[in-house]
């Protein structure tokens, strides 16, 4: 007899991004679906002669060995730079925590926060992964509708009254909306967590993806109840694995001991890799063309959008990031369009499982990672298909 899973076995949402990455690997699929960057835009040389500094320098032993549970210091020290420098925060790198990608950072917080059926504040829709990731342990979530310029705010209130856990939010350019909050928005997000017990959960992945530069302060740098969660995926390359959450003084002490259970410390040689790349470049001249390039991939997406698509269809631009949410007519069910481009080689991602509530009109198209003879291809068999079922 096969031994029994725990209970928590079941309250695992299901998740499809990495079901369709495999679906999008498939020969001839284009996909518009999955958060992959692009990959034409990775800099293998410049990793490569960053690894080579690693281990051609005396460390070389150090980088190969464990390491320290909070994180390789150098680049700890680095990520507080910028938070200090380019966010507006006031931090040290003894705030800095390295994980396994962001992703990771969710886990711990979810471990050090929720106990079941406790409250946790979503964006309605929000990003799949968190959601996968806090469901583990079993919270209420309590969806705030986003709209134009951040989270509906009379429902922000009611639910910030009822006092969650955490607010998990991405204000710079969502997933899967590509939007972003106004000032106020963070502003009032800031006072509703200086004013409560809600510790804010502050997702920066694409926050260094802004079109024309960084967008909005971070809440982090308004409100000592927050934690900043960061990332290279987007920007340098997600294989490294390298995240890091910016944590208050008084939860240092608990998420040190969170990482060290789970996993000792994450990958000591990827960490002065990344830190020996960071070396060598400026951060801000580095991030310029990769801007610019989705910027105008952005354009030429949106444009064909608006020359295909039905009128009965509408969809977010966003100024940074990779995501185009599409919405078929109110009431409508998108799920058509998910399985019809897939028949014809296409895949989306259907916006639905973003959602706590709604949103099966909703189709989250990433513009990142096709080429552009893919995205023009791909958009004909979306706008098709659109046409025909809206
Ligand atoms: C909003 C958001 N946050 C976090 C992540 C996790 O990224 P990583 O673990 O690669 O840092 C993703 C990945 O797609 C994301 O879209």
């Amino acid at each position: 007899m096969r031994p029994s899973f725990a209970s928590r076995r079941d309250d695992v949402m299901q998740s499809y991004i990495m079901s369709l990455i495999e679906v999008a690997r498939r020969p001839g699929m284009i996909s518009f679906a999955t958060g992959l960057p692009d990959r034409r835009l990775f800099d293998p040389a410049g990793i490569e002669a960053a690894a080579e500094k690693v281990l051609e320098s005396g460390e070389a032993a150090d980088a190969l060995q464990y390491g320290a549970t909070a994180g390789y210091m150098p680049l700890r020290e680095k990520i507080a730079d910028r938070c200090n420098r380019v966010m507006g925060m006031s931090v040290t790198a003894e705030d800095v925590f390295i994980t396994n990608g962001s992703q990771e950072c969710f886990d711990h917080l979810g471990k050090l926060f929720l106990d079941r059926g406790d409250g946790i504040a979503v964006e309605n829709p929000g990003y799949l992964g968190a959601l996968q990731s806090f469901s583990v342990y079993a919270p209420e979530f309590m969806p705030v509708d986003m709209e134009q310029g951040g989270p509906d705010m009379s429902q922000l209130e009611t639910v910030f009254a009822k006092a969650p856990k955490l607010f998990y939010c991405i204000p710079n350019h969502q997933n899967p909306s590509g939007t972003s909050y106004s000032e106020d928005a963070r502003r009032a997000v800031a006072e509703l967590a200086d004013r409560g017990s809600t510790l804010v959960v502050e997702d920066d992945a694409y926050g260094e993806l802004g079109y024309h530069g960084r967008v909005g302060r971070t809440i982090a740098s308004m409100t000592g109840n927050a934690v900043l969660t960061g990332s290279v995926s987007k920007i340098i390359s997600p294989g490294m694995r390298v995240g890091w959450m910016v944590v208050p003084e008084w939860m240092r002490e608990a998420v040190s001991t969170s990482l060290e259970a789970a996993c000792l410390h994450a990958g000591s040689f990827v960490q002065r890799v990344l830190d020996a790349f960071l070396e060598d470049h400026d951060l801000d001249a580095y991030l310029r063309p990769i801007r610019a390039e989705y910027a105008r991939k952005c354009r030429l997406f949106t444009d064909l959008l608006a020359d295909g698509m039905p009128d009965t269809m509408s969809w977010t631009v966003p100024d940074g990031g990779m995501f185009v949410l599409l919405r078929s007519p109110e009431g409508t069910d998108a799920d058509p369009v998910f399985r019809t481009c897939m028949e014809r080689g296409l895949v989306v991602m259907p916006g639905k499982p973003f959602h706590i509530r709604g949103g099966a009109n909703t189709v989250r198209l990433n513009f990142a990672t096709a080429s552009d003879e893919e995205i023009e291809k791909g958009m004909g068999i979306l706008c098709k298909v659109c046409r025909e079922i809206f």
